[in-house]
């Protein structure tokens, strides 16, 4: 057990809000057993998503590499010695839990082929292709040149490495190449720059690159509780009106799309559910 403040858990408005109250219980001097209360309530929060994480069935040996490496890599060099464009850290992988959520879902879709927008150093891409047939496929999105040549290696570790395909360059146009090759996908899993989002899943829906019993699941579908407070409520400094309001419109972009059916599952920082309406409902 880690039992540890992560970044994942920071996702948590509630755990930003109780560490900002230890802090001025601290500064205020607030009697012990209060202060001692408020510890409690960080440790519940944290032992539940770390329980989460250990009772679920372990990560593979590949996998367990690869998160270790992304967490050692050193990402502020790179960025600094111009390698990357845009800063990224090892906050922005999936992680084992929601790697094996990935797994699970895949597996249980008998999916054959998997879209991936957004790959960093392969969390996601590997664990679903560890649920794929032997001819089973992942191609996965990836804008920097130097992540995905870090993710290639970490990935090809794996004896399900083969199964990746890494297209390098801005997810639109990779997606309107697919879509202009006619590619479908059984499971199609978007977790790359957010504001990109609603024309992600508009080239995906508007030139049929779901099939029809597919799935698309979209990473940090609740983003830190930007969806559902108000900014003021939010604690998280320097949070840009834009920034605050782009995952909701894109939430409210698939409520209001008569041709799905979406469910939030509250993992980590929210994964949506989201399936074509014939293949949500049953017969009578
Ligand atoms: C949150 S990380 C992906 C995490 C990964 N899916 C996993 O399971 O660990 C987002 C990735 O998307 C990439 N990205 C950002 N903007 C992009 C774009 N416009 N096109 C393609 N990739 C992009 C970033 O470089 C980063 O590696």
């Amino acid at each position: 057990m880690t039992s540890s403040v992560t970044n994942y858990s920071l996702s948590h408005p509630v755990l930003r809000y109780l560490l900002n109250l230890q802090e001025s219980a601290k500064v205020k001097g607030v009697p012990e057993d209060i202060q001692t209360q408020i510890q409690t309530c960080i440790d519940c929060i944290i032992a539940r998503d770390d329980y989460c994480e250990d009772i679920s069935s372990p990560a593979s040996e590949a996998m367990g590499i690869l998160i270790e490496e992304t967490k050692n890599h050193p990402w502020q060099q790179a960025y600094n010695g111009g390698k990357i464009q845009y800063q990224v850290s090892p906050m922005m992988l999936s992680g084992a839990l929601e790697g094996s959520f990935l797994k699970m879902l895949t597996g249980m879709s008998n999916a054959k082929r998997v879209l991936e927008v957004g790959l960093f150093t392969g969390c996601g891409a590997l664990a679903m292709a560890e649920a794929l047939p032997a001819d089973g496929k992942v191609i996965t999105c990836e804008i920097e040149e130097y992540v995905a040549d870090v993710a290639r290696k970490l990935i090809d570790q794996s004896q399900h490495g083969k199964k990746i395909d890494i297209m390098i360059g801005p997810a639109t146009e990779s997606l309107q190449q697919l879509a202009k090759e006619r590619h479908q996908f059984d499971i199609i899993f978007i977790d790359a720059n957010k504001e990109g989002y609603t024309d992600y899943y508009k080239i995906i829906m508007d030139h049929d690159m779901l099939t029809s019993e597919g799935t698309i699941l979209i990473d940090n579908a609740l983003h830190g509780g930007r969806t559902y407070l108000s900014t003021e409520k939010l604690l998280i400094p320097k949070c840009q009106n834009t920034d605050c309001h782009m995952m909701s419109d894109f939430n409210n972009y698939v409520y209001n799309d008569n041709r799905v059916s979406q469910v939030m599952v509250p993992i980590r920082d929210g994964v949506m559910v989201i399936r074509r309406k014939e293949a949500f409902e049953g017969q009578a």
